[in-house]
């Protein structure tokens, strides 16, 4: 089989990558996927450096076995803390979500602008994203705010109630009248509450989603080293999980309308 044939493997924590997935499967629909969600140690997001790094080695050398022609870590917290180590695995390509939308972000914010950018505690105090941004462009000022309630309101599928609506106002209303220009969505899960944040921020503030960014990333890379498929045929999605797969079936139809009727589990 020719490394075109091969699938793209894209791991997160849990199910919040498959924002990701589904917005890779948009841009793709020819490529085959495989989606590995950690539900057995998730969240990442309140974990220790350590430990991030070893279970994403752990689940990137299981997808390297499975013969993946590049590797995606969707999760923001995993690509924070593990990205280095990660490729120090492989020599296929390997995509995070930090610079894609850092450079998503710099593309719509004015000369001396100001991005916040708000993930997860593990993510926001490795400061990858001021790292990322700063990096491309030293003008524009960075600030990062932890919002560990979204990830669980998420995922009890609150998305459209009020108390995550009070809970966004309560963490993010301190931003609002010109203080920032764009707002980089810096979790998997926050592209679900993405109307409830651009509501508490107002219409000025430019909002990046990482997913949509990560997905272009993927494209352009596979673009780059010839490697987008030329089958011609619908790609095949495969989901495996290290626990509940159906919990994760579930949530996955109720949050993000993908169905995922067989889920294996890979324990580790
Ligand atoms: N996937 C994580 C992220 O994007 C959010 C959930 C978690 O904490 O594991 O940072």
């Amino acid at each position: 089989m020719e490394m075109k044939d091969h699938p793209i493997g894209i791991f997160d924590s849990g199910l919040g990558g498959l924002t990701v997935f589904k917005a890779v499967r948009r841009m793709l629909p020819d490529e085959n996927l495989i989606y590995f969600g950690d539900t057995a140690r998730v969240p990442y997001g309140t974990k220790s450096r350590a430990a991030v790094i070893s279970f994403s080695k752990e689940i990137s050398s299981y997808l390297l076995l499975r013969k993946v022609k590049m590797l995606v870590v969707a999760c923001n917290t995993a690509s924070s803390l593990a990205l280095g180590e990660i490729r120090g695995l492989t020599d296929i390509p390997v995509i995070g979500v930090i610079k894609p939308s850092a450079q998503a972000a710099l593309d719509i914010t004015p000369h001396n602008g100001r991005i916040l950018v708000i993930g997860t505690a593990a993510t926001v105090s490795s400061g990858a994203y001021s790292s990322a941004l700063l990096s491309v462009r030293k003008d524009v000022k960075v600030t990062e705010q932890a919002c560990p309630l979204f990830v669980p309101l998420v995922e009890e599928g609150w998305t459209g109630k009020k108390i995550t609506a009070d809970v966004a106002e309560e963490y993010l209303s301190r931003y609002r009248g010109g203080k920032v220009n764009t707002l980089i969505l810096g979790c998997t899960h926050y592209p679900l509450i993405e109307k409830t944040v651009a509501g508490v921020m107002g219409q000025e503030v430019n909002i990046v989603n990482s997913a949509r960014a990560a997905a272009l990333a993927v494209k352009a890379e596979l673009s780059a080293r010839g490697l987008l498929s030329d089958s011609g045929k619908k790609g095949r999605d495969s989901f495996i999980v290290s626990d509940a797969p159906e919990r994760f079936s579930e949530l996955a139809r109720r949050l993000l309308k993908i169905h995922a009727d067989s889920v294996s589990v890979k324990r580790f």
